[in-house]
């Protein structure tokens, strides 16, 4: 490069992007990490050391990128060590322990990018992920602008915001066998939400409660930030997005971001590739051509899900005898014990065989987009929601934590794209589900899902409130360079 083009090289502005270590995190972070990309804008991306070399190994990520000069990866050290699982139940106190060991380290990059001249501006922006408010903090410290990226649904963070509203209307703490109990107190959502809907952290007998206070503390902090972003839509989540601007009045709502990114892709050559933590298993791909149209109801419950031994057995008879064809993925680490040869019946091993299909992690976004698949039981994970809207298939939701409660009350009470399980394992409501789902309410919910992915899709194409709002973000984050 010559001289003037080192120059201009120094101008470009230079967003450092830091995930929190899940894939749920990791998947959007990574395309909105991209689309800015696309923008010209340099792009760091942090997330920690562990997740990184699963990120390179497992997916096509690294090969992906290069075609951004701009753009790196940056590992940061979560101080465990590598032996340490990582997984499942422990992800809290990960969270617990992780800004005590990240925030020195990341005040040091941060300084450490001012002194060494790379070819790069040093940072200018930093967009952080909503679970890790410190990096707001470390930001503001060293006078750099700071924005917040929700991974999750707006609506989950709405209810944080009103927890004060909660405690004051004694709605908070619960009464844990009474979980129908109305809730009244979150404005915007006085008539429908129960007890058992609100995110699973409620789920408390004391307010002081640790992980609820960590979360709150995170979701509370971070609106500190001088805008958040969000990945979602106006018509899916407009009511609640007015009432979260009276307390946060810059927000840019820029979802789906998968699809975001494929619209801004289209007219390159450049095609949206996995960004998984393990390696996919693309045979189910084969599998799903070879099933008639809308026949098979996909299964997957997360990448952070765990279910015991005795509720996988539950939901397998409800499953097979649904006499459905299903695509199940179970994570190699979700089960938390084993389950032992005989707990399982001839006839539902045959079930399965002659109908199902397990793999231990699918190519999820291409799956959902497969002429094969009619339904999806799904955790409720705010990523699988807006892909499956995308893909306009009606879902079964079995929340397990977070903002899995309440993102399944709208999906079945507000928005009408399928049913709600939540805290039900029993095998007969499960196959009668699953038999709605996929016949007797089929053409209900396929009317809701294709109207909710037709304004999916207006809000991510040209002229669209997302594509608007990421051109406004993308504009004043050149604005901070200046
Ligand atoms: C969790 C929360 O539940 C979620 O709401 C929050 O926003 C982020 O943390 P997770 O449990 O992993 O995330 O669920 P989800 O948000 O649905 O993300 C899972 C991602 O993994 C999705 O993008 C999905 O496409 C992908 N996936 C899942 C695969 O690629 N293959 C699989 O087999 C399963």
């Amino acid at each position: 490069m010559d001289h003037q083009g080192v120059v201009a090289e120094l101008e470009v502005p230079h967003v450092l992007i830091f995930s929190f270590a899940a894939q749920g995190h990791v998947n959007p972070m990574l395309k909105l990490a991209e689309l800015i990309c696309l923008a010209g804008i340099h792009v760091t991306f942090v997330v920690t050391e562990h997740t990184q070399r699963r990120l390179l190994r497992n997916s096509n990520v690294q090969s992906r990128f290069d075609r951004y000069p701009g753009f790196h990866f940056e590992p940061i050290s979560d101080g465990l060590p590598e032996d340490d699982p990582r997984s499942g139940q422990k992800v809290m106190d990960f969270f617990h322990a992780f800004g005590a060991t990240a925030k020195p380290l990341l005040r040091e990059m941060l300084v450490s990018h001012r002194r060494r001249l790379n070819g790069k501006k040093p940072v200018t922006c930093v967009i952080a992920d909503g679970f890790l408010s410190f990096a707001i903090d470390v930001a503001e410290e060293l006078g750099i602008p700071a924005i917040s990226f929700r991974t999750s649904s707006t609506c989950n963070f709405w209810a944080y915001l009103c927890v004060d509203k909660l405690v004051a209307a004694g709605e908070l703490p619960f009464d844990e066998n009474n979980l129908d109990a109305p809730i009244t107190s979150i404005p915007g959502m006085e008539h429908f939400l129960r007890c058992r809907d609100l995110p699973s952290f409620f789920r408390i007998k004391d307010v002081a409660d640790r992980d609820f206070q960590l979360i709150l503390k995170e979701t509370l902090h971070s609106t500190r930030a001088q805008a958040q972003i969000f990945n979602t839509f106006e018509e899916l989540e407009g009511p609640i997005l007015s009432q979260t601007r009276s307390q946060c009045p810059k927000i840019y709502t820029i979802g789906p971001l998968h699809d975001h990114l494929k619209i801004r892709l289209n007219g390159t050559t450049i095609q949206t590739s996995s960004t998984s933590l393990w390696k996919e298993d693309t045979s189910c791909m084969k599998w799903l051509d070879a099933q008639p149209f809308r026949s098979v109801i996909y299964v997957s419950f997360g990448s952070l899900t765990m279910v015991t031994k005795d509720k996988l057995i539950e939901f397998w008879y409800g499953l097979v005898n649904s006499g459905k064809r299903f695509l199940w993925v179970i994570r190699p680490d979700s089960v938390t014990s084993e389950v032992r040869e005989g707990q399982i019946s001839p006839e539902l091993v045959e079930g399965i065989k002659e109908r199902g299909y397990m793999v231990g992690w699918a190519p999820q976004e291409e799956v959902l987009a497969h002429q094969a698949i009619g339904g999806f039981i799904t955790h409720s994970g705010w990523n699988s929601t807006l892909e499956s809207i995308v893909s306009r298939v009606p879902m079964i939701c079995l929340p397990s934590f977070g903002d899995q409660q309440i993102n399944s009350r709208y999906v079945e009470e507000i928005w009408n794209l399928g049913l709600d399980m939540k805290d039900t394992w029993d095998r007969l409501i499960i196959e009668k589900m699953v038999k709605d789902l996929m016949d007797v309410r089929r053409e209900e919910f396929m009317k809701s899902i294709n109207q909710m992915a037709k304004f999916a899709k207006k809000a991510v194409s040209e002229g669209g409130l997302s594509y608007c709002n990421l051109d406004r973000l993308i504009e004043d984050i050149k604005l901070m360079s200046i």
